[in-house]
């Protein structure tokens, strides 16, 4: 079994083709950070009129590194939920017109969940289900329960800011570039985080929830006529505070639902140190990390999971299955 996946539901565009559910043909991504850099943050409409632009010749060179052709695929996987909902509209569009014109099913899958099959994909025969599940990325901060690879409720979530987004305002406010995270965790290195006091939002009842956007506000103010050489202080500082949180959040967590293997996904996975906070603080739990290839947005993530879907439900979805741009989780 053969799905071309595809995803476009915020600044990348990518499509991929994988067999049989785990077995990675190709992997392509056309990233436009360098579209958004100059504004520090992403532009809904330009990453919209860029994903026009890129599907199609990107689909075709999936295809081409994977050796097959479109009538040997033998199912459309997309990403319809959560994300920009034009950019969303994009590849839910070329998908359905695929698959009515290759007369095959396709298939709805859920962005975030897919982070987390992208780190199972290569692992999970390891995993014994129940587990926790913590998304992090530049659009989403979640954790999950996984009753299995498919199958997941929403325990806690951002109620503002994600994650990567904090990351990536907290370095527009340091004069760094877009993406911010790879580069707060530069600059961070040679700092000491001891030496600015942040905090992370803690939600009053709500314990496994997150709140970013306060601790975003917080570097704002420390970054007041700030000296050059106290800037790797205050990105140290941030980064500890925002990754301190989701290891104890996710610690807390697991405690609750008694789950001490935790798969992690998304863009801030990449981070270094939030591997080194995790043994530090949460030595109990077992980790999992996806594969860096894997960790951004792509297409081999949603290509996965929606062959495991269709060979669970049986069926694709219809033709009007809809771009849904806030994270819903019925399952
Ligand atoms: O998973 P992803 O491609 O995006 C979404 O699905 O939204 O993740 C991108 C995010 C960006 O916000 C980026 O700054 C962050 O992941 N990121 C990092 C690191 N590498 C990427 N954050 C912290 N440390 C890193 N090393
Ligand atoms: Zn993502």
């Amino acid at each position: 079994m053969l799905t071309l996946g595809i995803e476009s539901s915020c600044d990348e565009t990518a499509c991929a083709v994988v067999r049989a559910g785990k077995e990675i043909l190709s992997n392509c991504v056309a990233s436009q950070a360098d579209l958004h850099a100059i504004y520090g943050g992403v532009v809904p409409e330009l990453a919209c009129r860029r994903h026009i632009d890129v599907i199609i010749p990107l689909l075709m060179q999936a295809l081409d590194e994977a050796s097959v052709t479109l009538s040997q695929i033998d199912l459309i996987a997309v990403a319809n939920t959560p994300g920009l909902i034009g950019a969303l509209m994009i590849g839910l569009t070329t998908a359905k017109a695929l698959a009515l014109a290759q007369n095959i099913p396709f298939i709805g899958v859920n962005h975030v969940a897919a982070h987390l099959y992208a780190t199972l994909m290569e692992i999970e025969g390891r995993i014994n289900f129940p587990a926790l599940g913590l998304v992090i990325s530049g659009g989403h901060t979640a954790l999950l329960k996984l009753t299995s690879s498919t199958d997941y409720q929403l325990i806690g979530r951002t109620l503002d800011d994600a994650v990567g987004e904090a990351f990536d305002k907290a370095a527009k406010i340091l004069g760094l570039p877009y993406p911010g995270g790879p580069n707060i965790e530069k600059l961070a290195l040679s700092g000491d985080p001891a030496l600015f006091s942040l905090k992370a939002g803690q939600i009053k009842g709500r314990p496994l929830d997150f709140s970013f956007s306060g601790l975003k506000t917080g570097v704002l103010y420390a970054s007041n006529g700030i000296e050059e050489e106290a800037k790797p202080h205050l990105a140290a500082a941030f980064q500890e505070t925002a990754l301190t949180d989701l290891v104890k959040k996710s610690l807390k967590a697991a405690k609750q639902e008694g789950l001490f293997q935790v798969i992690v996904g998304g863009g801030v996975s990449c981070n270094r140190r939030l591997r080194g906070l995790f043994s530090e603080i949460a030595p109990e739990l077992e980790i999992f990390w996806p594969d860096r290839s894997l960790a951004l947005d792509n297409a081999a993530m949603i290509a996965g999971m929606g062959s495991r879907l269709y060979a669970q439900n049986g069926r694709g979805d219809p033709l009007d299955l809809e771009a849904v741009a806030i994270m819903q989780f019925s399952t």
